[in-house]
């Protein structure tokens, strides 16, 4: 079988691109970069490929069919644009990019290099999402007319240079005010509604800390087909964190995800379900489509049936989304989160800090 020759840029998330790409079917790992020459050096001898210490000439090498951009946000415009021009299918890390014409920018190259770009929105692949996918594809939970995230991490505790973490993590947490880190939060939701955001508006709980952005803030989204989804985001509230709580409520139905340690996936579906009681999620395991099935065990992961926020859980997709990728660009197919949806997620979260900026009005989504 023909592989997907993959060039692997930024060498901390990327990482995980790497372990994959070796590990995937459909790919092959030619070559790593990073600005830091020694992690480049490093890491091309671990995996036994290329070093590159500059992203254009790793896009430079005929080798290369696709590049996984795992730079920091700030720089994926630029870098993202170079791969592109380059001729290089490009997987990208989330979010998009930083402001609305950088966004734009990347829509125009995609467009004049006719090649694919997808964003590696790896929470549309938590396991207990792909059965609820699945039950709302089937119609289970009738419309849905309503969604809600959460993005809940506590920074203050668990990083030990909090508030100095540097980066573009000061700038995308602490840096600015509403949801910029938005694509986890909203990601799953319209991935799974297929629908996109016209109108945002955020309420900001005020500065508690000693930092431009806001204690926490809660986003209200309306969408094409005029649903509602409300998300919440916080970054320095002491709590145990939660960065996968979802839920979906349908005219028939409705799943909500786990609030903590104690709580598990929960699925109400009306007709199946004794009225006013919920069912775990795994009860409907046989409802993961069988190209799923082979990347987990469903027996074995619905006996850890309270399974809740943690890392496994949330990555666990990160494979399955490369090979998805890669067999997208290989046999022609469209790609599961295309430029449009993730230009889309991306716009709501920046405008987010817009509309708090403005007293909370609803702003409005452009189309990309
Ligand atoms: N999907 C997820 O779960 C997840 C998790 C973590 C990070 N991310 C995403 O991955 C991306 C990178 O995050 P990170 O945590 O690895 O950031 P990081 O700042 O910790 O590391 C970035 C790496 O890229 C290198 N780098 C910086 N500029 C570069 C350039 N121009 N060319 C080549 N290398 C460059 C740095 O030396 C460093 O090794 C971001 O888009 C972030 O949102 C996603």
């Amino acid at each position: 079988m023909k592989k997907l020759r993959i060039g692997v840029v930024g060498l901390q998330r990327g990482r995980v691109h790497c372990v994959n790409a070796k590990k995937s079917e459909y790919t092959e790992l030619v070559a790593v970069c990073d600005i830091d020459r020694a992690k480049a050096d490093r890491y091309a001898a671990e995996y036994g490929v290329k070093a590159y210490y500059d992203h254009r000439e790793l896009c430079a090498d005929p080798d290369i069919d696709a590049v996984i951009m795992a730079t920091p946000i700030d720089v994926h415009a630029d870098t993202v644009v170079d791969a592109l021009n380059a001729g290089k299918h490009v997987l990208s890390e989330v979010i998009v990019a930083t402001s609305l014409d950088d966004i734009r920018r990347i829509g125009k190259a995609i467009r004049e290099s006719g090649k694919t770009y997808m964003m590696a929105e790896n929470y549309c692949y938590i396991r207990p999402l792909l059965i609820v996918e699945e039950l709302i594809r089937r119609g289970m939970f009738g419309e849905i007319y309503y969604a809600e995230s959460d993005y809940l991490k506590d920074f203050q505790e668990y990083h030990p240079l909090f508030p100095n973490i540097g980066g573009w993590r000061q700038k995308t947490y602490f840096g600015r005010r509403g949801h910029p880190y938005i694509t986890h939060t909203i990601g799953p939701l319209l991935h799974i509604m297929d629908e996109k955001i016209t109108k945002v508006s955020c309420m900001a709980a005020g500065r508690a800390f000693d930092m431009p952005a806001d204690s926490t803030c809660t986003l209200m989204l309306e969408t094409e087909k005029k649903h509602l989804i409300r998300l919440r985001a916080s970054f320095v509230s002491p709590r145990p964190d939660n960065v996968t709580y979802y839920s979906f409520q349908g005219t028939e139905g409705c799943y909500q995800a786990p609030q903590g340690p104690t709580d598990f996936h929960k699925v109400y579906i009306k007709g199946i379900c004794k009225p006013g009681e919920w069912k775990n999620v795994y009860e409907f395991k046989d409802y993961l489509p069988d190209e799923w099935k082979k990347y987990w065990n469903v027996e074995d992961y619905a006996a850890d049936a309270l399974d809740n926020d943690t890392y496994e859980l949330y990555d666990s997709g990160a494979l399955m989304m490369l090979d998805k990728f890669a067999d997208c660009v290989l046999n022609g197919k469209p790609v599961p989160v295309n430029f449009e949806d993730s230009a889309n997620w991306t716009a709501a979260g920046l405008l987010s800090a817009d509309s708090v900026n403005l007293g909370s009005i609803p702003v409005e989504v452009p189309e990309f």
